[in-house]
């Protein structure tokens, strides 16, 4: 049994890191969406086989389609710390908060307010910004405009008792800065008011128990974190009695279908479940077998991810830092408690696009813009369509690659 990640059986679960063209790249764009490991594609390609139908009734392909629907759920929500009745899943992280701010804004009368970031990603941001045009006052939390970084005490003046919602991210996609959440849930339930998290950025490198941040929706992107192109929420159970149903009026009482007014995906549903397969494969690898639960043991092989993806960003951080007129977004420390392995950068010397240009000829994959994190690009001075150069990591990442980069970088930075 090893405690330092074994890199080439992590790698070997990803047909795309061994048998496919795509692995002459170093994907440093996993922010953007990660690659699957076959525990995912084998449930994928097993649900379409023999399970391509409507769930919920008795014969036998769609008893096999409810079961994966079913075991997915479960294993969302022993990996959150939730309970089943809590997790909902949606096309989307984009569309889930579509759902979601037409489900609480029933709830809530005109003068009533609400804080979004300029640091979020648009997707936690502008439906709750559009909610001003029906008589809701929107806050905003300003991101340091030379940092990107966001500040509590920022936040603390804009919280009042009329105050029913925060809108924020776990860590940004750009700046990836990590939001103390627990601190922000007590703050914002201390006026009665609840908290939305964006995840989709965090979770990825870090095991998140939902009841430990108190938050009281918690927004998942299946895709960037091993698994198929879905979205996930938590919502904590007491909130449902509270948002208004968005599914059809005959399903009013289901809780499954409170925040999923179509139809979902359900083979991709069902295939959710190969991402707690793959911790699986990828724990039993590294460790003894235990009886502690799904979280626990996933929980242990995180903690490995975080010194692997820090070991991986420390010397690209330092390498940044170090140069002239390179502007480093978010913290400057690799620390994973502080940011996410995603960093985002700008040069005096070099648009975004001739920097990414050459990383793309070196087989680098990347991407450089504002990431739909526009009003954080813009809030930082720069041009949000050559934006910044973004970098991310995860833990099938290899000290090669990064080196890879580092080369280009060293030539045109
Ligand atoms: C931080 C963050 N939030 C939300 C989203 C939107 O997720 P989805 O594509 O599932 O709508 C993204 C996508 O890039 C993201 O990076």
């Amino acid at each position: 049994m090893t405690h330092r990640l074994d890199l080439d059986f992590i790698r070997a679960q990803f047909p795309s890191l061994t048998d496919s063209p795509t692995r002459e790249w170093a994907h440093l764009e996993n922010a953007g969406g990660s690659y699957v490991p076959s525990q995912v594609i084998d449930l994928i390609t097993e649900l379409f086989s023999h399970a391509k139908c409507q769930p919920s009734w008795d014969f036998g392909p769609s008893v096999l389609a409810t079961e994966a629907m079913d075991r997915s759920r479960l294993v969302m929500a022993e990996l959150f710390n939730a309970g089943l009745d809590e997790i909902h899943f949606g096309p989307s992280t984009s569309q889930n908060t579509y759902v979601l701010a037409h489900a609480f804004r029933a709830g809530w009368s005109e003068g009533d307010e609400i804080i979004v970031t300029n640091q979020d990603h648009e997707a936690n941001s502008g439906v709750w910004r559009r909610l001003a045009d029906t008589g809701i006052v929107v806050r905003e939390w300003q991101a340091d405009p030379v940092t990107g970084r966001l500040d509590v005490a920022d936040v603390a003046v804009l919280i009042n008792e009329r105050t029913r919602l925060l809108a924020v991210t776990h860590a940004s996609n750009v700046a990836a800065s990590v939001n103390p959440i627990r601190e922000l849930a007590d703050m914002v339930h201390a006026v009665g008011g609840r908290i939305v998290v964006d995840g989709v950025s965090y979770a990825p490198h870090a095991l998140v128990d939902v009841k430990a941040l108190d938050c009281d929706v918690y927004l998942y992107s299946a895709y960037k974190t091993f698994g198929p192109h879905i979205g996930m929420m938590y919502t904590r159970a007491d909130l449902l009695d509270e948002i208004a149903h968005q599914g059809h009026y005959f399903n009013a009482g289901i809780s499954s279908t409170k925040l999923t007014p179509a139809g979902p995906d359900h083979a991709m549903i069902g295939a959710a479940a190969g991402i707690g397969d793959y911790f699986d494969a990828i724990h039993s690898h590294h460790f003894e077998a235990t009886d502690t639960g799904r979280f626990a043991r996933t929980s242990e092989l995180f903690d490995l991810f975080a010194a692997h993806e820090e070991s991986l960003v420390a010397p690209l951080l330092a390498f940044l830092r170090d140069r002239d007129g390179v502007r480093i977004v978010g913290a400057p420390e690799a620390d994973h408690t502080i940011r996410a392995p995603t960093i985002a950068f700008a040069s005096e010397r070099h648009s975004s696009a001739e920097i990414y240009a050459a990383l793309i000829d070196a087989k680098v994959s990347c991407g450089h813009g504002h990431f739909y994190a526009h009003r954080l690009v813009t809030a930082l001075g720069l041009e949000p369509e050559d934006g910044v150069v973004r970098l991310s990591a995860v833990h099938y990442n290899t000290a090669v690659e990064i080196d890879r980069a580092l080369e280009v970088l060293d030539a045109t930075c």
